[in-house]
Parts: C-alpha cells; sequence; structure tokens
C-alpha cells in the first residue's frame, strides 16, 4: 500500500488526478471502474479540465441503487453523466452502470461481471470509502471474495447518504454493487478519502487487521494500492511519519509529475 498523506483534499486530488491522467495518456483504451459520492468529484473535475482522449476508455462503475431509473437525481448514473460523462469525448457504449431497474438481479450481476472480464479487466479502479470502511456499497461483514450482487444498506451508510436525498429514509435500502473479489482483480486500486469522518475507517484499513468488518481492509492484500489523502482522513494512523518518508524519499521515476 502506498499511502500518500496531503495537506488538503486539492493537492491529495492533484496527485490522484495524475495517477489516472498518466493511465489515460499511456493506455488510450483503458479500463477504469469509477466511484460516486463526494470524494471523487474533485477528481472528475480536474480530468475534464484536462480535455484527455476519452473515445477508447471503458468504465464500469462500481455500484447503483436498486429502484432508482437512470433520470433520478440521486441515481448514480445520473451523478456520473452530470460530473464526467457529458463533460469528455467518451463513446456511450462504452460506459457500463450497474442496473437498478433491472428484473433479474442475479443474472444482471452475472453479466456484468461477464462484461469486465471482456473488456480485459480493470486497469485502474478508483475508490472512495464509508465511514463503516465500505468500498463499493460492500458493507462490513461483506465477504471478502464477493461478486456483484445485491446488498443491504447498513443503518450508518443510510444515515451518511441521507444528506443527499433530503432525509435517511428516502435512501433506497437496496444496492448493486461489484464484490470486493471483482474489486481486488482490478490491476491498480486508487483510493481517496478526505476529512476526520474518514480518520478512523483509513487507520483500520491501513493498519488493522484484514476483516470483513472493515470491508477496505482487504486492499492489504493487493499488490497494487495509492491512497491519496488529506492530513484530517491520515490523522489516526500511527505510522504517519513512515509514509511521509517514504513518499518525500520516492526515486525520481516513481514521482507523481504530470
Ligand atoms: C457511498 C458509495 C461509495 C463511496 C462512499 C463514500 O455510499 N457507494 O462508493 O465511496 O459511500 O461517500 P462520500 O465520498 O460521499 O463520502
Amino acid at each position: 500500500m502506498e499511502i500518500i498523506i496531503q495537506p488538503d483534499a486539492e493537492a491529495a486530488t492533484e496527485v490522484a488526478t495524475t495517477i489516472v491522467a498518466r493511465l489515460l495518456r499511456e493506455k488510450p483504451d483503458a479500463v477504469l471502474g469509477l466511484a460516486t459520492g463526494s470524494t471523487p468529484l474533485l477528481l472528475y473535475r480536474a480530468l475534464v479540465r484536462m480535455k484527455l482522449d476519452w473515445r477508447k476508455v471503458k468504465t464500469f462503475n462500481l455500484d447503483e441503487y436498486v429502484g432508482l431509473p437512470p433520470a433520478h437525481e440521486q441515481s448514480y448514473h445520473h451523478f456520473m453523466w452530470e460530473n464526467l460523462f457529458r463533460h469528455v469525448n467518451i463513446s456511450r457504449k462504452n460506459i457500463h452502470l450497474p442496473d437498478g431497474m433491472s428484473r433479474n438481479i442475479p443474472k444482471f450481476c452475472a453479466e456484468y461481471e461477464a462484461l469486465i472480464c471482456a473488456a480485459g479487466g480493470i486497469d485502474l479502479q478508483v475508490l472512495g470509502i464509508g465511514t463503516d470502511g465500505h468500498i463499493g456499497f460492500n458493507e462490513p461483514t461483506s465477504s471478502l471474495a464477493s461478486r456483484t450482487r445485491i446488498k443491504t444498506l447498513t443503518r450508518q451508510t443510510h444515515e451518511d447518504n441521507g444528506r443527499f436525498f433530503g432525509s435517511a429514509d428516502k435512501v433506497p435500502h437496496h444496492v448493486i454493487t461489484m464484490g470486493l473479489g471483482s474489486i481486488m482483480e482490478a490491476r491498480l486500486c486508487l483510493l481517496l478519502a478526505f476529512g476526520l469522518k474518514k480518520a478512523r475507517a483509513i487507520a483500520a484499513t491501513v493498519e488493522g487487521p484484514v476483516a470483513s468488518i472493515n470491508p477496505a481492509s482487504i486492499l492489504q492484500m493487493h499488490p497494487d494500492v495509492r491512497i491519496c489523502l488529506d492530513r484530517a482522513a491520515a490523522s489516526k494512523l500511527k505510522r504517519a511519519d513512515y509514509y511521509h518518508r517514504v513518499y518525500d524519499n520516492k526515486p525520481d521515476w516513481q514521482q507523481y509529475q504530470n
């Protein structure tokens, strides 16, 4: 795990943007796994400003609410179109999101996995993290080997996401999410977390045991994870000094510059 601690969300996003932009330049037909929520917004804005070529890029989103049509303001379809897709030259046929309106969810999930496989797998998976340690919508106690499937949200996530819906009782109970096993197959995982609210989950992810009670901790088993944090999200890390030391002494060829 590479832990990149920056003074604020803007600086942490700059590093993440460099990582994504470099991939898109080196591999114009890259396959991106994408996340929603407030955390990746700065990243998407920065990528839009860079006017990269998205014509051959394929995308797979992590998750979607069950029962929300794509046009619903709080659907992740809507989020992605508003915040990224409509601002770049991506081809519509290359965009994939779980279908929250699917009438046969298990079949849909199996097909989604097959599509990722047919695309050659995910090159880079963007991730945020929930205050309870979820990635995608893999809530605590999710199987560490799980695949794309339906999940029920925890009360905590219901409350956390209530802010987008006006109140927690409007948040759907069910979601479709790529599994932890699916996420672990991405060649690179790029996790972003900002703010004090995420500090506990980040400390458990980086320095706690690998355990399904903190789903993001499975990333300790992944060979290439980069975690971009602001100071607040990093504030409960016991070995922050070491992470700074690693970052400050990187050989030239490992540095993140555009
Ligand atoms: C949501 C999403 C996750 C996201 C997380 C954090 O429920 N399903 O993919 O990473 O919760 O959201 P935010 O970035 O708004 O804090």
